[in-house]
């Protein structure tokens, strides 16, 4: 049974998702509500394994489906381990990308079947879909540049900029397609404008 709740942030690395999640947190627990950070690819010992492998620069033989699934497990686990008893035992729980960075990056970025993506997350999600999502909407040509400044890229991140058009531009159809769930957040902006508009969607659910 569910009883608190789950909220996703999703975007360009870079876009400032790390600073607007700290936000939310202390806004949440002011509240006075338990808040739960999580991030993935990782958030659990085993999850970090699986990050490692997947982001690791000379992983470049990759198979796409294998990116998949390894997300998906990374995934399974953080739920299982995580999210899942948090949300059931009333907290929020705060995750720093989830299911729609799979649906951009591997479905609408590589090009692996939306319907595949979906099948293989069903069994990962185990049923925790986020309540809430937020789209911090920045083009990758300004947040990767933020993004590279501050440390050595990853095997995604150095990805050519086509890859990255794509995936951004499959978040804008993900939150098109689902606009009660995911809230477009314009990233171009100063962090107290980006903060104030989600702390209204938040007063929305909390
Ligand atoms: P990050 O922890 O720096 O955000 O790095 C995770 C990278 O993995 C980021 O470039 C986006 C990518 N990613 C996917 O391609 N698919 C996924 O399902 C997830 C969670 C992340």
């Amino acid at each position: 049974m569910k009883k608190g709740l789950f909220i996703t942030i999703e975007g360009m690395d870079g876009s400032g998702k790390t600073t607007q999640i700290n936000m939310i947190r202390d806004y949440i627990s002011e509240k006075g509500y338990n808040v739960m950070l999580a991030r993935e690819p990782g958030g659990t010992k085993i999850s970090e394994k699986i990050r490692d492998i997947i982001l690791d620069p000379a992983n470049g033989a990759m198979a796409a489906i294998t990116e998949v699934l390894l997300y998906a497990s990374a995934r399974a686990q953080l739920v299982a381990e995580v999210i899942k008893p948090a949300v059931e035992s009333g907290s929020v729980v705060v995750c720093d990308r989830f299911i729609d960075s799979s649906f951009a990056y591997q479905g609408f970025g590589r090009g692996i079947d939306i319907k595949t993506i979906a099948d293989v997350n069903r069994a990962a999600i185990d049923g925790m879909m986020p309540d809430l999502t937020f789209f911090i909407d920045m083009s990758p040509e300004i947040a990767l540049k933020r993004r590279m400044a501050s440390s050595e890229a990853d095997r995604i991140e150095k990805e050519h900029m086509e890859f990255h058009m794509k995936a951004y531009n499959g978040y804008k159809e993900l939150a098109r397609l689902y606009p009660e769930r995911i809230k477009t957040i314009d990233g171009n902006r100063t962090v107290e404008e980006i903060s104030q508009e989600i702390r209204k969607w938040l007063d929305t659910v909390v």
